[in-house]
């Protein structure tokens, strides 16, 4: 698809979340063919591009961020054809498509792990991983004190030998060698493969972990804070980390990489991208991703991690523009994905919960830069309690905390009862999805002015009437009553984080996320809900007429 070279910087990025989109053969799991029939609402909601995560056959132990074959499809979505399919059909729509791209680790059925599995300590099939000898008596114990992610040792055991391999993850993720050669010639062969086949970008899942510190000492843990509650656990260990020695973390040896597949992408053409998730220690760290030689974009996940409160917003906004600024990188929003407890929930739940959400999205839409959006988050949808027995997060396993399920339950469609048109009636979807969610399907809130998906669609498209093309200048006003208010040229967001109705400033309102109410002769914007006004047009001063 051929376009602007940097449609990226302002785009409006659709998260599917594959096996909970839309499930077309009724296995109870979404697949390509069904992304493909749904994207006609993507493009009636206005977005620019759909993100989607890893389709590649998987054994599925963290739902595809194991990857053991990095240029096919798992059956389980579908076929090569199938992936063709759906980017013929979403470039036909005026959608960019963008692919998940796993390159830390390898799942542990990937012929490589499999054959280092088989060969020898020191061999060179060893040397693609992190393998280590343990310590203590007959080498029992871990190589260092490294904790993954999703709970417990970093390390497993290769049977009853001294043998140890990394796993920042699962212990079905072994992580990759980077300093191995051959690891990055693969990775620059499964790019090429993708970009051949027309993919618009890549989105690099933990982009700052391929290099650990060569010694792979100790971690000083001192200051790693304890434990977090809920879903947000494993995203929000990470950044907890941020503040710690961080030997497995962020090494300047990854620039490298990405030096290399910025002209990777280059050689595609000048419309390729890359946008990094990197849970990194500081803004500035983050903007050494975005150099102009290095990826396009990096996840700010600095929103999704700061509370209800018009100065966090303000510190939010200040901080992640001076970041990118240094670099002369687009910022990137982003409110909920498949790895954190949805925003209406964090905000409280409930009717207050989702008024915060809407008043949120309709905040940072206004902002310069890319918005990614998570699935499920156009209906309203609050994060589910899943039952234990239906829990499939490894760290759920790990650790025996809830874990992200519950961000994961299949989308509803239409209908009155579960599938909701996820998937063909009667099928069962792999999380069974809430009984009463028949008020939120698509079919149910489209045509609804007062429904979140139209409230969507109302701020897509008022973004690209009046957000896009308005520069990167922003001035953040607070005030007492915990209001924000950003100025951006003509456009004004008021953003109400306070208990009560706060006054708008002069301005032709374009769309609120609640109803206002007028009074003497002023316009009151409610708590918990956000607004855009235009200035009105400056007008010449006599000198310049
Ligand atoms: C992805 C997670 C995944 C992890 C390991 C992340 O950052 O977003 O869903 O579990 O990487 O690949
Ligand atoms: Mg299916």
């Amino acid at each position: 698809m051929s376009g602007p070279a940097d449609w990226w910087r302002d785009a409006v990025v659709y998260q599917v979340y594959v096996r909970s989109f839309a499930d077309s053969d009724g296995d109870g799991v979404g697949d390509l063919p069904g992304i493909t029939a749904r994207l006609p609402h993507l493009r009636d909601l206005g977005v620019d591009a759909v993100w989607i995560t890893p389709f590649y056959t998987s054994p599925q132990h963290d739902h595809g961020y194991d990857v053991s074959d990095y240029c096919d499809v798992d059956p389980l979505f579908g076929t090569l054809a199938d992936a063709d399919t759906l980017l013929a059909r979403a470039h036909e729509l005026g959608l960019r498509v963008i692919v998940d791209l796993v390159p830390n680790h390898t799942s542990s059925q990937h012929p490589w792990f499999v054959e280092a599995l088989a060969a020898e300590p020191g061999s060179p099939a060893r040397a693609r991983y992190l393998f280590r000898t343990g310590r203590g008596p007959g080498g029992s114990q871990p190589p260092n004190n490294w904790l993954s992610v999703f709970g417990g040792p970093a390390w497993s055991r290769v049977g009853e030998t001294d043998q140890w391999y990394l796993h920042l993850f699962d212990s079905t993720q072994p992580d990759l060698d980077w300093r191995n050669p051959e690891v990055g010639d693969m990775f620059a062969g499964v790019l090429r493969f993708w970009l051949a086949r027309g993919v618009d970008g890549f989105r690099v899942d933990v982009a700052h972990g391929l290099f650990k510190e060569e010694s792979l000492r100790d971690q000083e843990r001192a200051e790693v804070a304890g434990g977090q509650e809920g879903a947000n656990e494993g995203a929000r260990e990470m950044v907890e980390r941020t503040v710690a020695d961080e030997p497995m973390w962020d090494q300047p040896e990854v620039h490298e990489v990405y030096r290399r597949w910025h002209d990777i992408l280059d050689e595609a053409g000048p419309d390729r991208m890359a946008v990094a998730e990197a849970w990194t220690q500081t803004p500035e760290s983050m903007a050494r991703f975005v150099r102009p030689d290095e990826l396009d974009q990096a996840f700010n996940f600095s929103w999704l991690l700061a509370d209800w409160s018009a100065a966090a917003f303000a510190d939010v906004v200040t901080g992640t523009l001076a970041a990118v600024d240094s670099v002369g990188a687009a910022p990137t929003w982003v409110l909920s994905n498949h790895d954190v407890v949805r925003h209406p929930t964090r905000y409280g739940g409930g009717p207050r919960g989702l008024a915060r959400a809407r008043a949120a999205t309709l905040t940072m839409l206004a902002l310069p830069g890319s918005s990614y959006l998570y699935q499920g988050e156009e209906l309203g949808l609050e994060q589910v309690e899943v039952s234990s027995e239906h829990r499939q997060d490894p760290s759920w396993f790990r650790t025996g905390e809830p874990g992200r399920d519950g961000c994961r339950v299949p989308m509803p469609w239409g209908g009155q009862t579960p599938p909701f048109d996820f998937g063909p009636a009667g099928s069962s979807p792999w999380i069974p999805q809430p009984e009463g969610w028949a008020g939120l399907t698509v079919e149910a809130q489209a045509g609804d002015p007062g429904s979140t998906l139209e409230f969507y669609r109302a701020a897509l498209a008022a973004r690209r009437e009046h957000a896009r093309g308005l520069g990167a200048e922003v001035e953040v006003r607070l005030d007492a009553g915990d209001v924000l208010e950003l100025r951006r040229g003509p456009l004004t967001v008021v953003l109400n984080c306070g208990d009560t109705p706060t006054a708008l400033p002069q301005g032709e309102v374009l769309l609120s996320s609640a109803g206002l109410r007028s009074e003497g002769g002023a316009t009151y914007l409610p708590a918990d809900a956000a607004a855009w006004l235009r200035s009105a047009a400056v007008q010449p001063s006599s000198a310049e007429l």
